[in-house]
């Protein structure tokens, strides 16, 4: 049947028919915050490429995740930005180390809030690389034993979930290995399995200071174009043991998502990265588009694509208006 007696309108009428045929809605219960964690006491400083967003000392960041707890997000996940970096990314791994001290302050204060951490080496290498670097190489093996480190550190600080974000081979199934010989086999990991070389990262690497001093990461992210690649990424993480599976960034790679979601059964994370963020504050600043619409139409597709979770720079300003 089509038109004139078929009307797709119909059901578009009003707010009210409009909600009973809305397929997708945005929940609280969806949304990750990515939060940066400092040296220091009292910081609270804004990051200029990403408006309202902004680098915490511990006893700041307890009281953002105070606010974030009360307006209804489960999840956030920590990038520690440390004073001191060396070679081999030291503080990393460091048992009283920002992340490590982040951690476990907001679980003692906070403790229904579920708390992730972003395991990598490259805000804590001086050379800003994801892993140990011999001449201008960045050695895979060598990087997983720190970032296996890392792991169990963040779970010995509280961690309930951990995050590999480097893109080494193997560090799933090292940190799986790691943290079951340590007691820590209920601490599930999410992977950032299909994680792209990509230009929308440039705001973070402002706020965690981890701009590679020489080279790029395109010989351990994966390349833009491969689709196919990315799922195969994925599903080698799941047979290394890991829990969930993220896609980031998310709305230029909504396919992989969706191919992603067809294909496993896993939950699947996507992160809607920095550069997403700041572009849609960029152009809302200057009176080009409505932010706010922007910024809820881009994470109610992302959902609509695949997602369970995402992660959001802008998580807490939305959950009051979700449900
Ligand atoms: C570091 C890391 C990056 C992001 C998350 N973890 C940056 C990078 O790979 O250079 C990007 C997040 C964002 O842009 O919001 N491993
Ligand atoms: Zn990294």
């Amino acid at each position: 049947m089509t038109f004139p007696r078929t009307r797709m309108r119909r059901l578009r009428r009003t707010e009210r028919l409009r909600g009973m045929v809305r397929e997708t809605r945005l929940h609280r219960d969806d949304l990750i915050l990515p939060l940066f964690v400092v040296e220091g006491h009292g910081v609270r400083s804004p990051i200029s490429s990403m408006p309202g967003v902004h680098r915490f000392s511990v006893d700041q960041l307890v009281t953002e995740c105070k606010e974030v707890a009360d307006v209804g997000v489960p999840c956030v996940i920590l990038f520690g930005v440390p004073d001191e970096k060396d070679a081999r990314g030291s503080g990393a791994d460091a048992s009283g180390g920002i992340t490590q001290r982040a951690v476990e302050a907001i679980k003692q204060q906070v403790p229904d809030l579920i708390v992730m951490t972003d395991v990598c080496l490259c805000e804590y290498t001086d050379h800003g690389h994801c892993g140990v670097v011999e001449g201008e190489e960045v050695v895979n093996d060598a990087s997983v034993a720190r970032l296996a480190a890392t792991a169990l550190s963040h779970a010995r600080a509280g961690a309930d979930i951990v995050a590999p974000s480097d893109m080494m081979d193997g560090r799933v199934a090292a940190m799986r290995t790691v943290l079951d010989e340590n007691g820590f086999e209920e601490i599930p990991i999410l992977s950032y399995a299909a994680k792209f070389a990509s230009a929308y990262y440039g705001p973070f690497r402002e706020a965690a200071e981890s701009t590679p001093a020489f080279g790029d990461r395109r010989a351990y992210q994966m390349d833009p174009a491969n689709g196919r690649e990315a799922l195969r990424e994925m599903r080698l993480d799941l047979e290394e043991g890991a829990d969930a599976l993220m896609v980031k960034p998310a709305l230029p790679y909504l396919d992989i998502l969706s191919q992603a979601r067809a294909e496993f059964d896993v939950p699947l994370a996507a992160y809607h990265v920095s550069g997403e963020y700041a572009m849609i504050h960029a152009a809302s600043e200057r009176g080009w588009i409505d932010g706010d619409r922007a910024m809820r139409e881009a994470l109610v597709g992302i959902k609509r694509a695949g997602a369970d979770w995402i992660l959001s720079y802008a998580a807490k300003d939305l959950a009051p208006t979700l449900d």
